[in-house]
């Protein structure tokens, strides 16, 4: 069994970049960032002084004063941009043959965050796109519109609080969708997806980056949770995606998986839930011809300490690494088979 990673996804895209020689030219927007190595960095690795966080200080959201720590300076620094660059300034020369656009997402906060001590991946959903033609490229940027980006932006603050952590939120927004669609974006029949896997997709027009809305698959997944990295089977053009703790209002820690596939004219075709042996993290499968691969990492949620305002995740130095293996068809709840490793500590 050989699982694959979907060529065209931008990860994929952004790690062929980094090795070519079209990373060689400067843009004279933000620089991008480090491209993902196969084992996914841990925040910490790059930015070693981000430890914890946990003060539970409040900031002064007026004026818009960001934190002075680590996690907005440097390279996480918020850009705050929304904006178009035509024809960027080039520090060498672009391949002529090259006809195409690069995407990308990142978490860019809007406004200073509601706890002080916030961590980057909580940032606002911010899309790029570098499109490049005839030896020249345009930059594009925009927000995704999220439900959290627009009862925000009325309120010109945060309203939500800590990392996927609802308890930490103002009262105004309880119930709204969390999500800040800032994790990856991925094209699928004729629309951007940006995702993050705490909420559903949110669709965006990949040549306006106008945002259309959320994107439940033509209601055929209504989980309240979905996934960032959901792969497209390049021989069928299937997509297989996953969802975590999807099961209940998608923060209540349910141990509950669901995997479906999605055909090429957007049927969902496959649908199959799974009971997780504890409430962690999938971050990411993989996917072969016949076997759905899915990884759960010793990273538990808590519901009672989110409860308390605290952490949403929490490494179990004590609980092994497991990976669930699933059949791609015709796949029944009590097939999945559970394989444990060591989890490196
Ligand atoms: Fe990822």
């Amino acid at each position: 069994m050989a699982p694959f990673t979907d060529p065209s996804t931008p990860s994929a895209i952004i790690a062929s970049l980094s090795s070519s020689p079209l990373f060689s030219f400067c843009l004279t927007a933000r620089p991008l960032r480090p491209p993902p190595s196969t084992t996914m960095a841990h925040i910490y690795t790059l930015a070693p002084e981000i430890s914890n966080y946990t003060s539970n200080r409040l900031t002064n959201a007026t004026p818009a004063r960001f934190p002075h720590t680590p996690v907005f300076a440097s390279m996480n620094k918020p850009s705050r941009l929304e904006g178009e660059v035509y024809d960027l300034e080039v520090t060498g020369t672009i391949p002529a043959d090259i006809n195409g656009t690069f995407f990308r997402v990142q978490p860019d906060h809007r406004f200073p965050p509601l706890y002080e001590d916030d961590i980057h991946f909580n940032g606002d959903g911010s899309v790029t796109a570098i499109r490049i033609a005839d030896g020249h490229a345009d930059l594009k940027q925009r927000y995704v519109r999220t439900e959290r980006y627009q009862h925000e932006t009325r309120a010109r603050k945060s309203l939500f609080g800590r990392y996927r952590n609802p308890w930490t939120d103002n009262e105004s927004v309880k119930g709204v969708i969390r999500t800040a669609s800032n994790t990856n974006v991925v094209f699928w029949r004729g629309v951007l997806l940006a995702m993050k896997e705490d909420g559903p997709p949110f669709a965006m027009d990949p040549v306006s980056l106008e945002t259309l809305g959320r994107y439940d698959f033509e209601g055929q997944i209504v989980s309240p949770t979905f996934c960032a990295h959901p792969k497209v089977d390049p021989a069928t053009g299937e997509m297989v995606c996953f969802a975590y703790e999807a099961g209940g209002d998608g923060a209540d820690c349910s141990v509950d998986v669901a995997v479906w596939t999605i055909d090429a004219g957007g049927k969902k075709v496959e649908e199959c839930w799974y009971t997780a042996p504890f409430a962690g993290m999938i971050h990411d499968c993989g996917i072969s011809e016949n076997y759905v691969v899915l990884a759960l990492t010793p990273i538990k949620t808590d519901l009672e300490r989110m409860k308390r305002g605290g952490n949403k995740f929490a490494w179990d130095p004590n609980e092994d690494q497991w990976y669930g293996v699933v059949p791609r068809r015709g796949a029944k709840s009590e097939d999945i088979i559970w394989f444990r490793a060591d989890n490196g500590t």
